[in-house]
């Protein structure tokens, strides 16, 4: 795993935006595999600016996220879909019908799930997969388990969970239980793993996911096993590393 130390936010979203900006360079029809959270929303900004600028074409990229909260529809303004919308599909010239969340409402979930995963699989695997990391070391929302998932499926969300994203809802009763994820042998089969990490609230699960040994018990520490994995991270995420 390559780590790349940042200053802060600001400078851990600009090195991100970065890395993403150069695959869609290198490769215009890029499959991107992207993720919500507070700790993208920086990087995104960044690509929007450059993108008004000219810097960026989006038209051939196609992208599939990671997870969605069961029970949200896309325009819900919790939704992954609504976020993926507002902080990045909106801005830029995205094929909006090339871009991919699970759906959160889906009736016969077991076989949206595996349309995902076959979807997933038929583009190719994503070339860039973009992940942020749960202060107990999730990725997606595969939480620390006794073995580690393959497809895409549905989580019961741990506590911890729950109460982390319940800053972003009106009140903790709001936060959905249950999500659909990727799950981490997908994730795995990404050509480049790329992670984000800010806050000393992240340091633990960053040095875990580093350093700590290869277990279900912390989803992101499978991370050391992929041979093109980059850390992006400021100084009070790798404070204990
Ligand atoms: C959420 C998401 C993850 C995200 C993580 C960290 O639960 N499912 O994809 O990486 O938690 O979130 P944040 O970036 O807000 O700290």
């Amino acid at each position: 795993m390559t780590i790349v130390r940042a200053h802060d936010y600001n400078d851990m979203s600009r090195k991100v935006a970065n890395i993403i900006s150069a695959q869609i360079i290198l490769k215009p029809n890029c499959v991107l595999g992207l993720a919500t959270g507070s700790t993208p929303i920086g990087a995104y900004q960044q690509l929007v600016e450059w993108y008004k600028k000219g810097d960026l074409d989006f038209s051939q990229v196609s992208s599939y996220n990671l997870d969605e909260y069961r029970g949200l529809a896309g325009d819900h303004p919790q939704s992954y879909r609504y976020f993926m919308d507002t902080n990045l599909f909106d801005h830029v010239n995205i094929d909006k019908s090339k871009t991919f969340v699970p759906d959160g409402m889906a009736e016969d979930y077991e076989a949206a799930c595996a349309a995902y995963d076959a979807a997933v699989a038929a583009a190719g695997y994503p070339d860039l997969q973009l992940l942020g990391i749960g202060n107990n070391g999730h990725i997606g929302f595969n939480e620390p388990d006794d073995h580690f998932s393959r497809g895409t499926h549905l989580v019961d969300l741990t506590e911890s969970t729950i109460e982390a994203n319940s800053r972003l809802f009106d009140s903790i009763d709001e936060v959905p239980r249950q999500a659909f994820s990727m799950g981490v042998q997908t994730i795995m089969n990404a050509k480049m793993i790329l992670v984000a990490a800010n806050g000393e609230k992240k340091a633990q699960a960053v040095h875990d996911m580093c350093f700590g040994p290869i277990t279900p018990s912390c989803p992101a520490s499978i991370l050391q096993l992929h041979t093109n994995t980059v850390l992006v991270a400021d100084e009070e995420a790798l404070s204990k590393c």
